[in-house]
């Protein structure tokens, strides 16, 4: 949710944040701005996409060492050129960039304002900055003092980055709850919100951690805490490739990360699952085993495809190991005030381990004194940071804005979570266990033929993709699934989507059903599979179009489905893996079909940064 780079160094910078903003992009895209110091400071920004800015900067003389640049998901204020990041300071000596959300910005725009400040947009980034400015100016201090002394009232998220016309050799910056990851090249830094701008020019990277303020420079950085002690930058290797955050020849990202699902799912089981010899290994969770198997309770928060994840691992974790599980919204656990306490295991799943909202909920299970466990897919990330302990998933940079790649990794280490603690816990037979590791090794070639039928899904889009509502139904491990493939559709195609226990539908949405609706069954063999085929059969008998994803060599469903995907057969607790597969590749084309930009579907942006 916004994106932030910054560079200083030897290399001209405006090129080097152009692209670092056009990788960060998926983070927000309704507007971008730079700033340089080229004999002064200057600021360029603009509504729209990256494109748009560099269309409008074509020609200008943009030379400069030193630049910070951003990539806007409005929160203060309507997505404008006015409103777009950089800010200025009212002398426009001082720009900043800003991720995240400062609460009290009101309370200090009013003191600000009657101090005599004038503010040229609706956002809470620009008071921030005119709030530093009033410092520097009263107190007569550097910038960094200033901003050491303004971050300590500021309530709420935030990672800023300050260039200062005064002193063109230096960046400023903080953070506190968003993420900042600082590239060390030789005489050159680079910042961003994450590491893609940076892999290419160096893999030396610095995570930055809450409270920190950073004096950069070309050749030097220096890290303090808020009571202006030094810190030592410990700095990291970056285990990702340049590649893995290319398009690599697909149209898309997110067909890109949907046909990565073969590889990716391999990844999350490496080093983990030896099927051959019955042993199943989770390094990261080995201390807190016993933890986990005398849980009173699981409690599992996450947001969207991850709650969906987390939906799946329920029915999962209680079947396996008969401990009780309760998937929750993390935004409505965390202001609700729920019973939680010592005894209780919560389980964060998050793909970009930044949402701020599962970041909360987890902050205040811990200090009810749950023991929190992260499934994340960014390492180093604020979430895998707060855990006690965890298992990453291990899919790789997911670039395109709606999930797919991250939610087959979490459905796998979900998985093995359950397996590892029913095997410790006796609540599983040995040969269930043997069935399930063997079922888990199957699963990336299955994967891999559910994806040979993309030109069959394209088909059944093409079929579709006028509809104006569709209706997704599935039972038990497909229930959630039916959630994920209504998601994936509304965020991508904008067509509206409800996805419903398919028991539950007689009991109010069956009244949608005409014959105009496409209603989708995820309805692959299973123990629910005879109450499936009778909620598909009451479908078609009020004249719904029914597609269904059934198992191959189904007898039943394709006499009475309008279309149908057959996918691989798999044990029911793993089978969610493979039938999300036409779901994903569904919305992808019904978004393409309609001219859509899938990558970046209007309104969203990939990491959620503000509650
Ligand atoms: C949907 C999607 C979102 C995220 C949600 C949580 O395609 O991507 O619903 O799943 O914002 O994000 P993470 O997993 O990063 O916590």
């Amino acid at each position: 949710m916004c994106g932030i780079v910054a560079y200083i160094g030897q290399r001209n910078a405006y090129p080097v944040v152009l692209k670092g903003l056009k990788r960060l992009e998926y983070r927000g895209y309704d507007s971008a701005g730079i700033a340089i110091i080229n004999h002064g400071l200057h600021v360029y920004k603009k509504k729209g996409k990256v494109a748009g800015l560099e269309d409008y900067l074509t020609g200008r003389n943009m030379e400069s060492h030193i630049a910070i640049g951003h990539t806007r998901w409005a929160t203060h204020g309507e997505p404008c050129d006015r409103n777009s990041h950089p800010h200025t300071s009212g002398d426009g000596k001082l720009a900043m960039i800003h991720n995240g959300i400062i609460e009290n910005y009101a309370q200090l725009k009013q003191e600000l304002l009657n101090k005599g400040h004038v503010f040229s947009s609706d956002t809470d980034t620009e008071v921030l900055i005119h709030f530093i400015e009033e410092i520097r100016n009263s107190n007569q201090c550097s910038v960094e003092e200033a901003v050491r002394i303004a971050l300590k009232r500021v309530v709420g998220a935030y990672v800023i980055v300050i260039v200062d016309e005064d002193n063109p050799d230096t960046l400023i910056a903080a953070r506190k709850g968003s993420p900042l990851v600082i590239g060390v090249g030789k005489g050159e830094h680079f910042l961003a919100s994450d590491a893609s701008p940076i892999v290419e020019y160096t893999k030396e990277v610095v995570y930055v951690n809450d409270y920190e303020i950073a004096i950069v420079k070309a050749d030097e950085l220096i890290l303090k805490n808020i009571t202006n002690e030094r810190q030592t930058p410990y700095i990291q290797k970056l285990d990702i490739e340049l590649t893995a955050i290319e398009k690599g020849g697909y149209d898309h990202f997110m067909l890109k990360e949907i046909f990565e699902q073969p590889q990716t799912i391999f990844d999350s089981l490496r080093g983990r699952l030896d099927a051959k010899n019955g042993q199943l290994t989770l390094g990261g969770i080995r201390e807190y085993a016993d933890v986990l198997k005398n849980a009173n309770r699981i409690i599992i928060v996450a947001c969207g495809t991850s709650w969906h994840a987390g939906l799946v691992a329920e029915y999962m974790i209680e079947e396996l190991c008969r401990i009780p599980v309760e998937v929750e919204y993390a935004s409505e656990f965390r202001y609700r005030n729920p019973v939680v306490g010592p005894g209780d295991v919560i389980i964060a799943v998050s793909q970009s381990g930044e949402t701020a909202d599962t970041l909360v909920a987890m902050e205040s299970a811990k200090q009810k004194g749950a023991i929190i466990l992260g499934v994340c897919n960014v390492v180093g990330s604020s979430i895998a940071r707060l855990s006690h302990a965890g298992a990453y998933t291990h899919a790789g940079p997911e670039i395109g804005v709606a999930s797919t790649k991250a939610f087959t990794a979490q459905l796998v280490v979900l998985c093995l979570i359950g397996l590892k603690v029913a095997s410790e816990k006796g609540t599983i037979t040995q040969q269930r266990f043997q069935h399930l590791l063997d079922e888990l090794q199957d699963i990336p070639e299955k994967v891999a033929a559910t994806l040979q039928l993309n030109d069959a899904v394209k088909q059944v889009a093409d079929k579709y993709k006028d509809a104006r509502d569709f209706l997704y139904l599935g039972r038990g491990y497909n229930f959630p699934v039916a959630l994920e493939g209504a998601l994936k559709l509304k965020e991508i195609s904008y067509i509206h989507a409800e996805g419903y226990p398919a028991a539950e539908m007689k009991h109010g949405p069956i009244a949608l059903v005409d014959e105009q609706l496409p209603v989708v069954f995820v309805a692959t063999r299973d123990s629910f599979y005879e109450k499936i085929v009778s909620n598909i059969q009451e479908i078609k008998a009020r004249k719904g179009k029914v597609i269904a994803i059934v198992t191959e060599g189904d007898q039943i469903i394709p006499g009475m489905a309008d279309d149908v995907i057959e996918v691989p057969e798999a044990d029911e607790l793993v089978a969610p893996v493979i039938s999300v597969i036409p779901l994903q590749l569904l919305a992808y084309h019904i978004g393409v079909l309609k001219g859509y930009d899938v990558d970046k579907p209007r309104n969203l942006a990939k990491s959620v940064t503000v509650e």
